[in-house]
């Protein structure tokens, strides 16, 4: 990693930023990226304390403008780009029937735009340095999940995207890493079926994986410039069974439908006003 110049889609919080401490900790420099200013430098200042080179960028990477500039403001402080970790993400819960259009458009805008505009702002640079470009995808993108369609179909497209690029940049290492359930952080959001942000509550009785975990195996994708990484074991274990037996993967979805629907529409609002 050293020497490498790492651009992080969405590193203020999350996995985004444990993605970016621990490529800064193995000797990159990063671009850290988010729409708001205070928690982007708040982060910036928390890595640089870690004695971690990094710049922080504030741009909405949904938008072709906000992606070229992110990209601009790497190659105008560091001269170069050779990883970008694409991570910048939405998510919704609510079946297809009560989410409010908006949320669609919105899912599709961050999750999907937000990942093809920052990938072509960087990619002639990328190719100089015969770089990485890293997908961050979920297990919703393996098989549709019920309640979850939108963000099921975003990180679905993902794949495409990922095996597209691939063949068009022979030079360039794309990976793509569907990620399992990963701890959250206190500040995360997602957007209710409504459109209202919300804070997500915290998901007991699963097993989590760190944002730390999550980060080292990014960097081992890179390292190793490998396809695809399938995270977790209940991940490994839904993979398998959608590889050789997709339709038992619908019908214990269909099994624990009701399971399934109560846990998204029934869980509580936590509004983001109410909370401060
Ligand atoms: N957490 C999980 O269990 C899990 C599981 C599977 C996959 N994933 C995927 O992993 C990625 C990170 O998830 P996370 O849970 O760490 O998310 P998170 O805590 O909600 O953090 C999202 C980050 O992205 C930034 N962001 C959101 N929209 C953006 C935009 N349009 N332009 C630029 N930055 C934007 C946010 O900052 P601002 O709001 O300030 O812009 C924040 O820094 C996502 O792609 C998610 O789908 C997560």
């Amino acid at each position: 990693m050293k020497g490498k110049v790492a651009i992080v889609t969405g590193s203020s919080m999350g996995i985004g930023k444990a993605i970016a401490r621990d490529l800064g900790s193995a000797g990159a420099r990063i671009v850290l990226n988010g729409r708001t200013l205070s928690r982007l430098e708040s982060t910036r200042d928390e890595l640089r304390a870690e004695g971690i080179e990094a710049i922080a960028v504030a741009s909405d990477v949904s938008s072709w403008e906000g992606a070229q500039a992110l990209a601009e403001a790497a190659l105008a402080h560091y001269g170069q780009i050779d990883i970008l970790i694409n991570n910048a993400g939405a998510s919704t819960r609510g079946s297809i029937e009560a989410t409010a259009p908006e949320v669609f458009q919105n899912l599709l805008n961050v999750n999907v735009l937000g990942t093809i505009f920052p990938t072509k702002a960087a990619l002639p640079h990328l190719r100089a340095r015969r770089g990485s470009v890293i997908l961050i995808s979920s297990l919703a993108g393996i098989h549709g999940l019920p309640f979850n369609a939108i963000y099921s179909s975003t990180k679905m497209a993902l794949t495409a995207l990922s095996q597209s690029l691939r063949v068009e940049e022979p030079d360039l290492h794309v990976g793509i890493a569907y990620v399992g359930f990963t701890e959250n952080d206190p500040k995360k959001e997602i957007f209710d079926a409504d459109g209202q942000r919300i804070y997500l509550e915290k998901r007991e009785g699963i097993r989590k994986q760190s944002p730390e975990q999550v980060a080292a195996i990014i960097r081992r994708m890179i390292e190793r410039r490998q396809k695809s990484r399938v995270l977790s074991v209940p991940g490994h274990f839904l993979a398998l069974f959608n590889r050789i037996a997709p339709g038992l993967v619908s019908f214990l979805y269909t099994r624990n439908r009701a399971s399934i629907k109560a846990n998204s529409e029934g869980a509580p609002r936590y509004v983001k006003s109410a909370q401060g």
